[in-house]
């Protein structure tokens, strides 16, 4: 029998969406592990949501790196060395280098607060907000080697409101990352994802299953 899916998760903040996929393992709902977190922000929320949860964290220091590139291999081998199966962007604000992205191709996951391809890069809702857009939302997707061009895993959509403010229109965004972000990891550890070029088919289990992505939401 295969080993159950090891995960580790790069978090730079809060770590919200780390907690929902912790909280979906330990719900049963996912089988799979989260067996490290890796910050680049000695300060982060997350390593506290990791140490209550028994995983293993790492602080990486950027500035003890020469660059980007030679961060990103300390973060690979500390991958390989823990046999890493799937890496979890949450809140991790860096860009990843193709270090990391090579050895890992497919298999590096970031959640994006907009409906991409609108709206990349670091202020995604407030971005969607000025922008005055009716719909908002968010994005599962693979890393690439762009800012958020990955091919995408799910979407999920929600109103904006005339009255909103990024505040308003970020915690509607942010409930919904919690639900789809846990099930495109589910979907990855039920080896259902597959990647064609830009495109990511979901293998169906039983007919039309997966249309509730997009209705619960
Ligand atoms: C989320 O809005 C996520 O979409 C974006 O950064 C935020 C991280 O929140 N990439 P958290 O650290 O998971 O609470």
């Amino acid at each position: 029998m295969k080993d159950i899916l090891k995960i580790a998760v790069l978090a730079s903040g809060r770590g919200s969406n780390f907690q929902s996929i912790q909280d979906a393992i330990e719900d049963g709902k996912i089988k799979a592990k989260i067996i490290l977190l890796v910050t680049d922000n000695r300060k982060a929320q997350a390593l506290e949501r990791a140490d209550n949860h028994g995983i293993e964290t790492l602080f990486l220091n950027p500035k003890e790196f020469p660059g980007r590139e030679a961060f990103d291999s300390a973060i690979a081998s500390a991958f390989r060395k823990r046999q890493v199966d799937l890496v979890v962007l949450a809140g991790y604000m860096r860009v990843v280098s193709r270090n990391l992205i090579r050895p890992f191709k497919n298999r590096i996951m970031n959640i994006h607060p907009a409906l991409l391809p609108s709206f990349p890069g670091l202020h995604g809702q407030a971005d969607a907000c000025d922008y005055g857009v009716k719909i908002a939302g968010c994005t599962v997707h693979f890393v690439d080697e762009g800012v958020d061009t990955g091919p995408i895993i799910i979407q999920a959509a929600v109103p904006a409101y005339d009255d909103d403010t990024q505040e308003t229109l970020s915690a509607r965004i942010l409930a919904c990352e919690h639900k789809i972000y846990p099930k495109a990891v589910k979907l990855f550890a039920e080896g259902r994802l597959d990647v064609d070029g830009r495109k990511v088919r979901i293998k169906r289990q039983k007919k039309r299953e997966d249309d509730v992505l997009y209705s619960l939401l």
